[in-house]
């Protein structure tokens, strides 16, 4: 499992009387799982749908629901609660709750932590489409982004009132992706990054193409990690089957033309680009229309260059942008990775040797060396692709400074 920015930090997992409390169960489990102290405050209507001892064993913390229900004398709770907090999460977030919040009410143990806190505070809500929809729950929320409150957009589907729209609780996994999000350093904020990802598949007739090896998960790791640092993100995908990190658009590509033509699009907007796709460097020279019949003599493809991405799309840089380039070597990946960073113009060139363990293709793990322009050489840990992937960032963002 990739490092969490999660670990080690006290997050006070609010929840709700709605009955998406349920999932709040599996958030509060999976936080615990990425090493987060997890306190729960529950509302009165909370524990109508889920108990607290289920929130207590899962968490193994104690669970907190009346607000005068004060255990130790040396404290006031709500406001230990409060300082405590890394982050708060609230999750479900009921129109009541977001409501009385907005009010700057503090009747019960949720509000008072949420008036008394002093960390960043996540809504996520969950209710029925017209609820959500209700210009007075939108002007509550409107207010408490106003005061900095982070709210997650509810997610679309069937709804427990039967009605089908906006107004699921997002997933777990959502959440808590929101989550490490919250507490990443925003070293690429305000900036748009661009990442390609994956194969190129190079068609030869309607059921047949040219590809190779790459999963895409050095891209989407790259995406993601962009996108937790604070960047507004587009992933030109040949992968695109994959997951979509969360807040990343996905634009899906078949060949290197399309990839080109889709990044090239996008180029002059862009402060930085990462190149992880292994874009294919030849196609066939005809594409069939109808599906090659065999017969019984041998068949001989014959193949043309494809445009490099990066060199054609140079010239269309914003003043200050970034450009990375990847590598995947099997051998003399010095040499090649100097030759690729100065042939392409690269600021920085990611070098990876595909045949040693652990940073193969479909690998979850990768071990790179960054090949800077100013002469640098910076090796980077084998780790899982998303801590590799934070890193470079990390590292490449430095070049803004
Ligand atoms: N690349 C590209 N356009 C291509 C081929 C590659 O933009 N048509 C990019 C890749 O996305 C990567 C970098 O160039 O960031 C290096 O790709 P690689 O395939 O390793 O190098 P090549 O230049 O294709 O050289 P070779 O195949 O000889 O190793």
């Amino acid at each position: 499992m990739a490092s969490s920015r999660l670990f080690g930090k006290t997050i006070v997992l609010g929840i709700c009387g709605g009955i998406a409390a349920y999932k709040a169960a599996a958030l509060a489990s999976l936080l615990t799982k990425r090493g987060a102290i997890v306190r729960t405050v529950m509302t009165r209507g909370a524990t109508e749908f889920i108990t607290p001892l289920t929130l207590q064993s899962l968490t193994r913390q104690p669970v907190y629901v009346d607000v005068y229900d004060e255990r130790d004398p040396g404290q006031i709770t709500h406001i230990a609660l409060a300082d405590a907090a890394d982050l708060v999460v609230v999750a479900p977030a009921t129109a009541d709750l977001i409501a009385r919040a907005a009010q700057g009410s503090a009747g019960d143990m949720l509000t008072a932590v949420l008036l008394a806190t002093r960390a960043p505070v996540v809504l996520a809500p969950a209710m029925n489409v017209h609820m959500l929809e209700h210009p007075l729950v939108v002007r509550n929320l409107a207010v408490l982004e106003g005061i900095g409150y982070t709210v997650l957009q509810s997610g679309v589907g069937a709804l427990a009132c039967g009605y089908t729209g906006r107004g699921r609780l997002l997933e777990p996994e959502e959440i808590a992706e929101s989550l490490e999000m919250q507490l990443t350093p925003k070293v690429l904020a305000g900036k748009r990054v661009l990442v390609t990802a994956g194969p190129t598949r190079e068609r030869l007739d309607p059921v047949r193409f040219l590809s190779n090896d790459s999963t895409g998960a050095m891209g989407y790791a790259v995406a993601q990690a962009a996108w937790r640092a604070g960047a507004e993100v587009t992933l030109v995908s040949g992968a695109p089957d994959r997951k979509a990190p969360l807040g990343v658009q996905v634009v899906a590509v078949e060949s290197a033309r399309d990839m080109l033509s889709q990044v090239s699009e996008r180029m002059a907007d862009s402060d930085m680009l990462v190149m992880t796709a292994a874009v294919a460097d030849y196609r066939p020279v005809a594409q069939e229309p109808r599906k090659i019949k065999k017969n019984e003599s041998d068949l001989t493809l014959s193949l043309t260059r494809n445009a490099d991405v990066l060199m054609q799309v140079q010239a269309m840089r914003k003043p200050g942008a970034i450009v990375v380039g990847f590598a995947a070597e099997t051998h003399d990946g010095d040499f090649y990775a100097r030759e690729k960073l100065r042939k392409k113009s690269l600021d920085v060139l990611a070098l990876n040797n595909v045949l040693e363990p652990g940073a193969g293709f479909g690998e979850g793990t990768n071990r790179l060396t960054l090949y800077f322009r100013d002469g640098r050489v910076i090796p980077l840990d084998l780790a899982e692709k998303l801590d590799v992937a934070t890193n470079l960032i990390e590292q490449v963002a430095g070049l803004y400074c």
